[in-house]
């Protein structure tokens, strides 16, 4: 109740009715309750009232000469400065009131006359609440928001000043294994070795990091591409682990889609690069790379014969850093898996998993049919 009674006082309402005995009614139940009250006269005065200051909340009679409170609500609602004021309709108890033209116009709620001071209230102080979540919610989302950029900022600004010392790390190990070498004993050259290994993992990390950070970062400038040439770039790029595992890799024919040509390769060549990788060591990998449109999206599907993944890892996967196998058997940063994600996710499509362990895995995106009405062309 003190509760209310505080968020009442700063509430303003304002009440517009034709009859001045209906005002005074109202504006002294609401005035006593601690709300803030205007009131206009007919719905020319009450436009230009919510325009001068919008309020927290509108009573707002139905049957009014001119302008009825139907098209007031309709001419409240059209313009983005009063759109957001929440309207509850007064009508006479024998009037008809044409509930669904409240509602379509714009109303939140009805209350009829005689007023029932507590059911009134009750109407009032709901409509009231819900406005102030929403507003909660709407500020709590911009916060987020705003704390989601920042620390994507921070994460780039990090990885990027990291990049250049790691360099010169790495960079004078190698001169020194390259001039000092023959005189180096076999446990030196061995520590030399493995600062270089490890800083070109950490290289590695930073650099996936940057790509991860900077996927929304980038203005989309999407071009019509053709996945088949990227598909063609990615097998280029994964020759070595393909020679290597004796990996097999076949693919329907892919669509032309409008894309980031960058962020394609990236989302193609980690997928088809898990492919390859998450095989036990004795097995082939042999990957498919299948087409079906449905409707408005294309829905492509990267198949292997590997390992598999657990039903229960299926959404933790395309977390950051999370790996659901071991380390040291199969080599990663955990970062691909969130890029594809946000990669599909700035492309309006969708990204998911199903696997049967031990038999193989299947990822599928989706991304949409190039629209006709851009002016580009379907394939
Ligand atoms: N095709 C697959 N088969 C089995 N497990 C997979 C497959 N693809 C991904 N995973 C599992 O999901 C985890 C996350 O994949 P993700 O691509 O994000 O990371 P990564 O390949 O380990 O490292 P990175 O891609 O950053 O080099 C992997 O570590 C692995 O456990
Ligand atoms: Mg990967």
């Amino acid at each position: 109740m003190i509760d209310n009674l505080a968020q009442a006082v700063k509430a303003d309402i304002l009440i517009v009715d034709d009859t001045p005995d209906n005002l005074r009614v109202l504006s002294a139940m609401l005035t006593n309750r601690g709300y803030e009250v205007r009131k206009a006269l007919n719905g020319q005065r009450a436009i230009a009232s919510v325009h001068s200051e919008p309020p927290n909340l509108i009573l707002l009679d139905i049957k009014m000469p001119e302008m009825d409170g139907y098209e007031v609500c309709k001419q409240l609602k059209a313009a983005p400065r009063t759109c957001e004021v929440p309207i509850i309709f007064i009508s006479a108890l024998d009037d008809a009131l044409d509930k669904v033209r409240a509602f379509a116009a714009g109303g939140v709620d009805y209350v009829t006359k005689p007023f029932q001071e507590a059911e009134v209230l009750a109407r009032i102080e709901h409509q009231l609440r819900i406005q102030r979540l929403q507003h909660q919610l709407v500020e709590q989302n911009k916060e987020l928001l705003r704390s989601n950029r920042e620390l994507e900022q921070f994460a780039y600004v990090v990885s990027h000043d990291l990049q250049q010392p790691l360099q010169s790390v790495t960079g004078f190990v190698k001169l020194l294994q390259l001039k000092y070498e023959p005189m180096l004993d076999r446990m030196a050259q061995d520590y030399l070795n493995r600062i270089h290994e490890t800083g070109s993992r950490m290289q590695r990390l930073i650099q996936d990091l940057l790509t991860y950070a900077q996927v929304d970062k980038q203005e989309q400038e999407f071009q019509m591409i053709d996945c088949n040439q990227i598909f063609d770039q990615v097998l280029d790029n994964l020759q070595e682990a393909i020679i290597t595992k004796h990996a097999t890799i076949t693919h329907d024919i892919l669509p032309v889609v409008q894309g980031n040509e960058i962020q394609l390769i990236q989302l193609f060549q980690n997928l088809i690069g898990n492919g390859i990788k998450f095989v036990p060591f004795d097995v082939n990998p042999k990957i498919h790379v299948s087409v079906i449109q449905q409707k408005n999206q294309w829905q492509i599907g990267i198949q292997d014969n590997g390992i598999g993944i657990k039903a229960e890892n299926y959404e933790q996967i395309f977390e950051i850093f999370q790996r659901v196998h071991s380390a040291e058997t199969y080599t990663g940063t955990g970062i691909g898996l969130a890029t594809c994600k946000k990669i599909v996710e700035q492309h309006k499509g969708q990204i998911w998993v199903t696997s049967q362990l031990g038999e193989g895995t299947t990822f599928y995106f989706t991304l949409p049919v190039a629209n006709a009405d851009t002016g580009l062309e379907k394939r």
